[in-house]
């Protein structure tokens, strides 16, 4: 059982999830809450060190999948876990959703091994609710490019992007009471509005 809830913001490169980030964690400070803000890969020493290699060493698509389960698994026993414990809520910038439309939708691992390292990391433990900021392609590539330097996923082509997309939106079709589809073409005021509504009904 835990206190606290978890909350995970979705969607490719380029479609402002890490914009509203703060907007989320700010939110949830105001209603009283101890707020954790952490990301995947990463959040913890080792998993930010995963992080580095995920974004920037070649490797294998399986490797790159075990790693950021690897990754995934510290992240829950040393932070996600025991902060929701003592009741904090907690904000991840991507989580398991991610792995679902990059590693399945874009590599084209089968959704069966990732169901499977799923069930071995979370034991049945979800996200309570997760936003998913979604974008025609053609506007994420236009965002990806204004931004820093690209890295090993940012690179990818737009048909990668593309599969990665209709991976994240399946993901909500079939479980939509967990994950929110927000149109990330609307205004940050406009989406700030509809976060508001969608934390409203987890308080
Ligand atoms: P991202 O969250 O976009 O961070 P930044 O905004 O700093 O670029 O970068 C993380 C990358 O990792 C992103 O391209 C998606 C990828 N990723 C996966 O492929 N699978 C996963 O399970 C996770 C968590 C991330």
């Amino acid at each position: 059982m835990t206190a606290g809830k978890f909350i995970t913001l979705e969607g490719v490169d380029g479609a402002g999830k890490s914009t509203h980030l703060e907007f989320v964690s700010d939110w949830l400070r105001q209603q009283g809450r101890e707020v954790i803000v952490t990301r995947e890969p990463g959040g913890t020493p080792l998993g930010e060190t995963l992080r580095e290699l995920l974004l920037h060493q070649h490797m294998d698509p399986d490797t790159e999948l075990l790693l950021m389960f690897a990754a995934r698994q510290e992240h829950l026993a040393r932070l996600i876990l025991p902060a929701l414990a003592r009741g904090a809520w907690v904000v991840s910038d991507r989580f398991t959703d991610a792995s679902y439309a990059y590693q399945c939708g874009g590599r084209g691992i089968a959704t069966e091994r990732i169901a499977a390292l799923e069930t071995w990391v979370q034991r049945g433990f979800q996200p309570d609710l997760t936003l998913l900021f979604d974008v025609p392609p053609e506007v994420a590539q236009a965002r990806r490019s204004a931004a820093r330097a690209a890295d090993r996923f940012e690179r990818e082509a737009d048909s990668f992007f593309s599969r990665v997309r209709h991976a994240y939106l399946d993901r909500a079709q079939a479980e939509p009471g967990r994950i929110r589809v927000l149109d990330a073409r609307h205004s940050i005021a406009e989406l700030q509005a509809e976060i508001g509504q969608q934390l409203q009904t987890l308080t």
